[in-house]
């Protein structure tokens, strides 16, 4: 064997092979949608670290879940690229191959693709017998931004990566946090980010409690294909200036505005602004791996200012333990119709949410065009300053 050749690690599945399979893989996403709906957004399929650390040679091959399918993650002609993970030959998983210099060889039989694709080598052919012209890979888009790699499935939305220009700033510091994987569907789980009056009893203690349990009417703005709104404070139980840590005792304090922006459909940013000179902001995108389960990819930035990587950490860890149970229990998994449930003038990010969502999906049966055009209806209901 040449020790060359990274043959990969077929041992080293990520979590989410382990999910239960739903019924029906290919079936209906929130508010009734379909997968080619969710095909037209730019999503997250891996960290660059959990490529990078996947095999030895540091450039995959990996396999990742999105919306029901395998998608292969390499990186190869000088650029991470994603493919069908599915071998024109018989089907089996390339990501169970290997690289070999820009090519990848599937385990089964031996092709090679090169970087666009393209079957290069069949080792069964005779000379003179040509590789047949259908053997080539189905080809994704799939960009790096944020040490995140981002794949789209159907760029005829023409679709743009959520901006977030924290990072790279260099006032900042920026922490990747562990993708996590939640039985819930993606809308389920944004929802679950934006939604402020489940703070007092979900994250008692830790967000929040009762007796305030009421927020004001918060302004929504629909604007550049983002929802945008503010809140006061929050309720907190960090005392002083232990902000970031986990709960330290009944002393409560209060957190800081805070602005959320959700890039449509699924990216959601939320920005505690401290002071005029001190924000932390989270970055949050749950990934349909399917229609009932989604994995979640963050990371925060703050101003530096002497906190630790523990001490965000910690705290965004007691609340992810917190949220889940809850999450988890939602039936459906994936959002059914607003007329199904009951809601509350408090829900109103979440019911403005769902009604952009409902108004992108039926865009989307009449082609990309459409569905750009419906990103970029515009309704004010405040000036907000963004702060980003
Ligand atoms: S299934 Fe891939 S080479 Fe045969
Ligand atoms: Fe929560």
């Amino acid at each position: 064997m040449n020790d060359s050749i990274d043959h990969g690690s077929p041992v080293k599945p990520p979590e989410y092979r382990q999910v239960v399979t739903p019924s029906d893989p290919l079936g209906t996403y929130d508010l009734g949608s379909k997968a080619e709906f969710w095909r037209l957004f730019w999503h997250p399929v891996c960290t660059l670290h959990e490529l990078r650390a996947h095999c030895s040679g540091g450039r995959g091959p990996l396999q990742t879940t999105l919306l029901g399918e395998r998608i292969l993650v390499v990186d190869m002609g000088g650029a991470v690229r994603a493919f069908s993970d599915h071998c024109p030959h018989r089907g089996s998983s390339l990501s169970l191959g290997w690289l070999e210099k820009d090519t990848i060889r599937c385990r089964y039989h031996g092709w090679c693709f090169d970087s666009t694709g393209v079957c290069t080598e069949v080792p069964s052919l005779g000379a003179g017998e040509a590789i047949p012209a259908r053997a080539r890979l189905s080809t994704y888009d799939c960009q790096v931004a944020y040490d995140l790699v981002w794949v789209r499935m159907d760029g005829s939305a023409k679709t743009e990566i959520p901006r977030f220009p924290a990072w790279g700033d260099e006032s900042q510091v920026c922490i990747m946090g562990q993708p996590y994987l939640w039985p819930a569907s993606a809308g389920r789980r944004v929802e679950n980010f934006i939604d402020v009056s489940h703070f007092p009893y979900t994250h008692q203690g830790t967000l929040g409690a009762p007796p305030l349990t009421q927020f004001p009417t918060f302004a929504v703005d629909q604007i550049a294909g983002e929802l945008r709104w503010k809140t006061e404070t929050f309720l907190a139980f960090n005392p002083g200036d232990a902000t970031y840590g986990p709960p330290a005792g009944p002393d409560s304090t209060m957190l800081p505005p805070a602005t959320y922006i959700v890039g449509m459909p699924l990216t959601v940013v939320l920005i505690f602004n401290w002071s005029k000179d001190k924000a932390t902001q989270i970055f949050m995108h749950p990934t349909p791996i399917d229609s009932e389960n989604c994995r979640s990819y963050w990371f925060t930035c703050h101003t530096a200012d002497g906190s630790t990587d523990e001490e965000h950490l910690a705290l965004q860890s007691i609340v992810l333990t917190e949220d889940l149970p809850v999450v988890a229990s939602h039936l459906p998994r994936a959002i059914g119709q607003l007329r199904d449930e009951v809601s509350v003038p408090a829900d109103k990010p979440v019911v403005f949410w769902r009604r952009w969502l409902w108004e992108l999906i039926r865009a989307s049966e009449d082609g990309g065009t459409a569905v750009r055009g419906a990103l970029s209806v515009e309704r004010i209901e405040s000036e907000l300053e963004v702060g980003v």
